[in-house]
């Protein structure tokens, strides 16, 4: 018999289902202020999923993930090893946004989890891009910051890779290409993404 329980217990759904899920969801303070919900978007059935740390302003107006001004750097890093956006998959660990953009608190992140797990199971993805500490540190279960765990491939519940990347805001407040900076560190990274992809 087929397995249809994801690690967490969510049953597995279709990403629209569990999309729609996340858009009635009310289990934490996040769903209160919300305009939009942003459960993800992209194509289900890539190899590479990327995860960020949640919404911002523009993504909770529009309900889309990545769209404001560390959405166009996202692009812009996707572009320059010619990925569309539509070819790959971006969702955050919290599907609402954090007030003031303020990191999420533990209790958010476990109350959202079952659907970035519902989502990775139902994607199944070769590779997970995970976009700074928050998603980094929730996935890898670690402590260890983003600064040393980035651009590495980690081994994650047998298949799956897990590769850290800065996240994008973080390269907006980080402008400098010089080499060993963190712009000229992730333009380094996806191209060892992109390499990982097209060598299976
Ligand atoms: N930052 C994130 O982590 N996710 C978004 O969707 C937008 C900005």
């Amino acid at each position: 018999m087929a397995d249809n329980s994801t690690e967490k217990g969510l049953f597995r759904l279709d990403l629209e289902e569990i999309a729609e899920q996340i858009r009635n969801c009310t289990k934490c303070r996040l769903s209160g202020n919300r305009t939009n919900a942003v459960p993800g978007e992209g194509d289900g059935n890539t190899d590479v999923l990327f995860v960020g740390e949640g919404p911002g302003a523009q993504e909770d107006q529009q309900g889309r993930p990545f769209v404001g001004r560390a959405g166009n750097k996202l692009t812009e890093i996707l572009d320059s090893v010619s990925f569309q956006r539509s070819e790959v998959y971006i969702t955050n660990v919290v599907k609402c946004r954090p007030p003031e953009n303020r990191a999420p608190k533990t209790d958010e992140v476990n109350s959202c989890i079952p659907y970035l797990e519902a989502q990775i199971a139902e994607i199944n993805p070769s590779i997970i891009v995970t976009l700074g500490n928050a998603a980094t540190k929730t996935l890898l279960e670690t402590d260890e910051g983003i600064t040393s765990t980035r651009g590495k491939f980690y081994s994650w519940r047998g298949e799956i890779q897990i590769f850290p990347m800065f996240h994008p805001s973080y390269l907006l407040r980080n402008p400098s290409k010089e080499k060993g900076s963190p712009k000229y560190k992730t333009w380094q990274d996806i191209k060892k993404v992109k390499k990982a992809l097209t060598s299976r």
